[in-house]
């Protein structure tokens, strides 16, 4: 079966993705799906490029045992082919991505480009809001949220892998 490539997607890929993609990848480690996916992470901005996940989204992932192994890079145009999807964590992040892939066209076989809220089940939002500039309970929403949408995300790609 061909595996499943997944590029989550933020501002600066050292909060929110990083956390989508150690999220992702806990939930397949533990049902032993690790070889059905590939799991990236990227921001649309580059200013953080080859630092790791922020201290304080590692520590809040940590101490609900995930490991967030990422070192940030930006987006590029190649990733539109090498990725299947593409989640963005909001609004901002998901036009970005989208006015990039408008540079290549009308091409077949380009990700799909989806906001990651949109697999949530338990929880209602329309974005992972942006935790940098705010307090540690910030962090813990963004963990919430992406516990949920993962859970829906991996059941409905399982579901289409069937
Ligand atoms: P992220 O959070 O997009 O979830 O990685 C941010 C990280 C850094 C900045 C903004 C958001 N920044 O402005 O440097």
């Amino acid at each position: 079966m061909a595996e499943q490539r997944l590029l989550f997607v933020c501002l600066g890929n050292i909060c929110r993705s990083p956390a989508a993609e150690g999220v992702f990848l806990h939930l397949i480690a533990r049902e032993g799906l690790e070889d059905r996916f590939v799991v990236d992470s990227a921001g649309t901005g580059g200013w953080h490029v080859g630092n790791p996940a922020d201290r304080r989204m590692r520590a809040a992932a940590e101490r609900r045992g995930i490991h967030l192994p990422s070192r940030a890079r930006q987006i590029e145009l190649a990733d539109f082919s090498a990725f299947d999807r593409i989640l963005t964590m909001d609004d901002d992040n998901l036009r970005n991505v989208r006015s990039l892939a408008r540079e290549l066209g009308d091409r077949p076989g380009l990700a799909r480009i989806e906001p990651m809220t949109s697999h949530c089940r338990r929880l209602s939002a329309s974005e992972v809001p942006d935790p940098y500039y705010g307090g540690e309970q910030g962090f813990e929403q963004v963990l919430d949220l992406l516990e949920d949408a993962c859970a829906g995300l991996l059941e409905s790609l399982l579901r289409e892998q069937r």
